[in-house]
């Protein structure tokens, strides 16, 4: 029963690090496959889903090699098997970050399919458009996707919506074709960027990475690299939600401002101040929140995985606000978590109407997702009295050390894996 315990209540403040963006890490490793030569990734986020891509990436035959905490060194050469096992999928869904590169790479690749999340269905269409575009023949049997090509051309491809995934997938596979791809409304999120300047790095020739047109000039074959990973835009933006939510002030360390640019405008909006520097944002929130309202965006708009620590803020602003989610279905589920901590928001489709309350009271509530776990934490970190937070595993996922970086910013809370310690907890707060 590992699970966060907080008394809420106390304003965080203080300095905190953040860690290399996991979702470009993700991505990252699978392109890392892709040569022969040993490739050295370093600002390596130490979560949950780095590494279990890790595991997967050495079930296939690579040699993977961590020098220190954050830094891994990957060797291709001693691939073997180009099938992705049910059970890294089922943990993982960027495992599929191995079709693009295996496919690129050795023109054949079998990954298990898929299936949805918590945060609603998530087809892969616009990646099979891509890889089929190429020449690719794409077959799903027996639960897996099986991609299969004699030669991969360069081709024009037109996504039918804006898609990190395949923005990211279609680029690999494409990096090893023959002739030039056109990527057109391409996804223009920092990873993306990310992902392209790592391959570039490795010999690739992409171009256009960070708009909605991405070039790739195929090479057929790519060398070994080294390469730190960007900053965290969503992790970055979590810690600074917090020093919103407990009326706080943090200085969050390590990161990109220019990738927080949406998160920062909104904290302005609702009374929070932020001074940035080169690689610092500094937030601080000492008058009372206010209303507005949010929609999410691909980048450079407002981040779906920023949208659950914005309603945690909101559902304290004073006034109404509403909250309009336009890149996944379902995800709201969290908000009934919240009720039960006080908060007032009715949910009807993509959109949540919040009026907000003076104060959370602390309960026991269960973490529905990564992002939405996260935000769920901040709830409590502002309530009253104590909440536990259950299924911390989603948040342990994409956080390195959470609970002991809200710790140093003065969070009362524990990590606990047992009824005595919970208890501990409790009488030690008294
Ligand atoms: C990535 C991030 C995730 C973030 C999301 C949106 C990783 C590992 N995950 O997810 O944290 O919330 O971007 O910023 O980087 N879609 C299709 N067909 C497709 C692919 C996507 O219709 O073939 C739809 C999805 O259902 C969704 C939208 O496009 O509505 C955006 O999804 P996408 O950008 O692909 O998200 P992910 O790459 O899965």
């Amino acid at each position: 029963m590992e699970q966060y315990v907080i008394k809420g209540g106390n304003p965080l403040v203080g300095e905190v690090e953040i860690g290399g963006a996991k979702n470009a890490a993700l991505a990252i490793l699978a392109a890392a496959t892709m040569t022969d030569e040993t490739v050295l990734i370093e600002n390596m986020p130490d979560v949950r889903d780095t590494n279990i891509l890790l595991q997967a990436i050495k079930s296939i035959g690579a040699i993977v090699e961590r020098v220190d905490r954050h830094t891994v060194k990957i060797n291709g050469s001693q691939i073997s098997n180009l099938v992705i096992a049910d059970d890294y999928v089922k943990k993982i869904r960027a495992s599929y970050y191995l079709i693009g590169a295996l496919l690129g790479k050795y023109r054949n690749a079998r990954v298990a399919l898929p299936g949805g999340c918590n945060i609603g269905s998530r087809p892969i269409d616009q990646h099979i458009k891509g890889w089929k575009a190429l020449g690719a023949e794409v077959k799903i049997e027996h639960g897996l996707i099986i991609t299969e090509a004699e030669k991969l051309t360069g081709s024009h491809i037109y996504m039918d919506v804006v898609s990190v995934g395949a923005t990211i997938n279609v680029m690999m596979s494409a990096v090893m074709a023959e002739g030039k791809t056109i990527i057109e409304n391409a996804a223009k999120e920092p990873h993306v960027v990310d992902v392209a300047n790592f391959l570039n790095s490795m010999g690739a020739n992409i171009k256009g990475a960070g708009t909605d047109v991405i070039r790739i000039r195929g090479t057929g074959k790519l060398h070994g690299t080294e390469y730190a990973i960007i900053p965290d835009q969503i992790e970055a933006g979590t810690f600074m939600f917090a020093a919103a939510i407990t009326k706080g002030d943090i200085m969050v360390k390590n990161v990109i401002p220019k990738h927080l640019e949406s998160i920062s405008a909104k904290l302005v909006e609702i009374g929070c101040e932020i001074e940035e520097s080169d690689d610092a944002v500094r937030v601080v929130s000492s008058k009372p929140l206010t209303h507005t309202q949010v929609k999410t965006l691909p980048y450079p708009g407002f981040p779906t995985d920023m949208q659950p620590q914005m309603v945690v803020a909101l559902a304290l602003a004073r006034g109404a606000s509403i909250v309009t989610e336009s890149i996944f279905e379902n995800r709201f589920k969290y908000v009934d978590e919240m009720t039960r901590m006080g908060a007032d928001i009715k949910v009807e489709g993509n959109t949540a109407f919040i009026s907000g309350v003076q104060k959370y009271t602390g309960a026991g509530i269960v973490a529905p997702d990564l992002r939405a776990g996260a935000a769920l934490v901040l709830a409590g970190l502002a309530a009253e009295g104590v909440t536990t937070v259950d299924d911390i595993k989603y948040i342990e996922r994409g956080y390195e050390d959470f609970h002991i970086k809200l710790q140093s910013l003065g969070a009362i809370m524990e990590r606990v894996d047992s009824e005595r310690e919970l208890q501990k907890f409790k009488l030690k707060i008294g």
